[in-house]
């Protein structure tokens, strides 16, 4: 008898929804996220859900279920495809860690981020998956809190910074952020002065059609996207990711090409996104404004060693991250009958690790609907919030990614303060479970 058909044998305690529970969450879980975009936020969809269904109805939908049924494991029908929700951190922590030998990455992902991006990591298994995760890691120096380049990142960050700051417009708008961390993004991985964005925008462009996440054809602008990422990177300026490409170990079978696109969206986009948020947050505390403006008046913020000693204003970014995922969900596919939770799971479960409801699961946070940089201030890491993931597949960029985000905020504040216009945040209220940041804007007054 094989492992599989001794589960079968073996029949699961873990309660499955009823077709209207299942229903319930497809509405409330899965349309919203699927509409709102796969790997690229679609502004129609997004501002209609943050509009119209800003989600405490999912929120409390999932906490219902976990009473009703006495479970932390949930399985329901997605789809037509067995899932199972994992709500419990000893179950989270399993499956994290055993990524992606165990649980690897599910169909629509490896579709969808096919479209764009074939061979990329967050898509890959075994030798493959290590071989990539090695060279993306040393490129992206994975684990390090300052970047070997770190110093030259911090002056393109302040360059870019004064840049916008220049501008006669008192208003800061969404755009502003994604021009912002598009020229960023186009400079630390490509280099200094390399501010087309056409190549960012051809991305987009590509990620838009694969939100669609099924029936996608080999696209007509695959071939010039990446003929013209081959040229940005043949030239591997100094001080560049393009340049430490050529510095680390890589094989034909890294496909080295293919791992670019992550970084450029994750940097042009969800980075800027992130930041936006926080600068929203903080703009709207000014308690913790205050504090952070202490910290950051205790170090110097010229140099990369100061920013990364800003800990209180990592925590407004992990607070971000934390109250707004922008990854909501991590999804994974069981390889192979594993045991999670005391119980046998078949092969070929979808597994799902909801974020925006743990981060905001209110028996289990006193501080689910508040921000609280504090809670950041003794760790980096902490399996409840997987923002930014956690395990062997944690965020490769995640070091970098941190480093970035403080070096914009502490510049960007250094000598303005920001009065939040809109979407309004009410500091003495629960704060909303989405937030439009396509919707931003603040007004800039210098100190
Ligand atoms: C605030 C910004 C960012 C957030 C919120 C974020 C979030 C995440 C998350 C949640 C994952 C895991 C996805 C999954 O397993 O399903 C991930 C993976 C990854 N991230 Fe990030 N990320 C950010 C920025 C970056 C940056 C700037 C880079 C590179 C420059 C980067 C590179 C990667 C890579 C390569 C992976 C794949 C890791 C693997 O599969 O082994 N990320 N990120």
């Amino acid at each position: 008898m094989n492992r599989t058909e001794t589960i079968m044998a073996n029949p699961a305690r873990i309660p499955t929804l009823s077709t209207t529970e299942g229903l319930s969450y497809s509405l409330s879980q899965v349309l919203p996220n699927y509409t709102g975009g796969l790997f690229t936020p679609n502004p129609f969809w997004f501002g209609l859900w943050s509009r119209f269904h800003p989600d405490p109805a999912a929120v409390k939908l999932i906490g219902k279920l976990r009473k009703k049924y006495q479970s932390d494991y949930l399985y329901l029908k997605l789809m037509g495809k067995k899932s199972l929700l994992v709500l419990d951190l000893a179950g989270i922590r399993t499956v994290l860690d055993n990524s992606p030998e165990l649980f690897a990455e599910p169909k629509i992902k490896r579709q969808g981020m096919a479209y764009f991006q074939p061979n990329a990591l967050t898509i890959s298994r075994g030798a493959d998956w290590r071989e990539r995760r090695t060279f993306n890691e040393a490129v992206l120096a994975s684990g390090q809190s300052l970047h070997p380049n770190g110093e030259h990142f911090l002056d393109l960050i302040r360059q870019e910074v004064k840049r916008l700051q220049l501008q006669p417009a008192k208003a800061l708008v969404w755009d502003d952020f994604a021009l912002l961390f598009q020229r960023l993004t186009l400079q630390i991985i490509f280099g200094q002065g390399t501010t087309d964005t056409s190549l960012t925008d051809d991305l987009q462009d590509l990620m838009r059609t694969a939100n669609r996440g099924f029936l996608l054809k080999k696209s007509r602008k695959f071939d010039a996207f990446y003929r013209r990422l081959h040229d940005q990177l043949k030239q591997a300026r100094n001080g560049s990711l393009a340049e430490r490409c050529t510095q680390v170990p890589s094989t034909a079978n890294t496909e080295v090409e293919n791992q670019v696109p992550h970084w450029i969206f994750a940097m042009a986009d969800t980075l800027a996104i992130n930041c936006a948020r926080a600068l929203a947050l903080i703009a709207a505390h000014p308690d913790r404004e205050k504090q952070l403006r202490q910290e950051m008046q205790a170090v110097d913020l010229s140099s990369p060693t100061g920013i990364n000693q800003l800990n209180f204003l990592e925590g407004c970014v992990q607070e971000a991250m934390r109250l707004w995922p922008t990854t909501p969900m991590l999804v994974r596919e069981t390889v192979q009958a594993t045991e999670l939770g005391g119980e046998q799971i078949p092969a070929g479960t979808q597994i799902i690790i909801l974020n925006s409801f743990n981060h905001r699961d209110q028996d289990k946070l006193s501080v689910a609907d508040k921000f609280a940089p504090e809670i950041w201030q003794e760790q980096r890491a902490d399996y409840r919030f997987n923002h930014l993931s956690n395990g062997k597949q944690v965020c490769a960029g995640k070091d970098l990614a941190l480093f970035i985000a403080k070096g914009v905020l502490a510049n960007l504040l250094e000598n303005h303060r920001y009065k939040l216009v809109r979407p309004g945040l009410n500091r003495d209220e629960p704060l909303p479970y989405r937030y439009n940041h396509f919707h931003l804007e603040f007004m800039r007054q210098y100190l």
